[in-house]
């Protein structure tokens, strides 16, 4: 099975901070770091990092081709990133102490997806293909309904949440993973634990996975709820944790793992990942994970 991601590509600028910047506030940042991310890269990277065959369609501007380098270097088919007139897509992250993350995005190149780019790409793939796609790009919902008339599972991680995300033909979804506030606001419930249930029965014949950070992640699989722990890590970044979760547990289900063993295969690369500083950076390899 081949994956076709539909995703962002963004320059991180990563400024260590000892605490985040409050409102009206002005602080001297104490490092600034460059990294290849967006959600969209930093996915692609993961299921090929885990032996995935990923091909990457998106839209880079002007300083935008070392990410397409850093897609290659990891193994992702290139061939479907085009160049826009519109500048590369980036990110202002402060990473603290904690190693916590708050992401300031600009989209550039990747607000310029529309159907005509999705109808030059997507008859290369069809049924026993997978599209994944998060909410960094423009042109989600004509994707989503080209991509499933010619027989494609469709994976959606709608992060970052938006008021977008309610207007996509949600119900061609067969894989949504999702974060607590992503959970909530599909679902209006804040409780993960009663959003999984809610969800799967509006979503009946989709597989929905909530990662819940430290405390874990839930999956609600043909009325069943799983419950993944969280491996203990000493967290130094957790940006791109929840990509490399997303790239590692499409990678188990591919390789023939049920639900709960590709949940734990995504725990314990999440749990690498923290370890590391950066986005695309900070994804393991398929090896490191015994
Ligand atoms: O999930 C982490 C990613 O979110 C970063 O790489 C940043 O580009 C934002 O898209």
């Amino acid at each position: 099975m081949r994956v076709l991601n539909f995703g962002s590509l963004n320059i991180d600028y990563v400024y260590r901070v000892d605490s985040f910047v409050r409102p009206g506030e002005t602080k001297a940042a104490l490092q600034l770091a460059t990294h290849s991310g967006g959600k969209g890269l930093n996915q692609s990277i993961a299921l090929a990092r885990a032996g995935v065959k990923v091909c990457h369609a998106g839209k880079v501007g002007t300083g935008g081709t070392f990410l397409v380098e850093t897609l290659k270097k990891s193994g992702v088919d290139t061939d479907s990133i085009e160049i826009s007139s519109l500048p590369t897509g980036h990110t202002i992250i402060q990473v603290d102490n904690s190693g916590a993350n708050c992401i300031l995005l600009f989209p550039g190149a990747n607000a310029d997806i529309d159907e005509k780019f999705a109808d030059r790409i997507l008859p290369g793939f069809g049924s026993g293909d997978m599209l994944l796609l998060q909410n960094e790009i423009s042109g989600i919902g004509p994707i989503m309904r080209k991509a499933a008339a010619r027989g494609m599972a469709i994976v959606m991680n709608p992060s970052p949440f938006d008021s977008r995300v309610l207007s996509y033909p949600l119900d061609l979804v067969s894989i949504f993973l999702l974060n607590e506030i992503e959970a909530e606001g599909l679902s209006g419930e804040p409780d993960p634990e009663k959003a999984a249930p809610l969800l799967g029965e509006k979503f009946p014949s989709a597989r929905i996975v909530i990662t819940c950070g430290a405390k874990g992640s839930l999956c609600m699989d043909k009325g069943r709820l799983i419950r993944q722990k969280a491996y203990p890590a000493k967290a130094v970044d957790t940006t791109a944790a929840g990509d490399t979760f997303t790239g590692y547990f499409l990678a188990g289900l591919i390789e023939g793992l049920d639900t709960a063993q590709a949940m734990d295969l995504a725990s314990r690369a999440a749990a690498i990942c923290v370890t590391r500083k950066g986005a695309a950076d900070s994804v393991p390899l398929r090896s490191e994970l015994g």
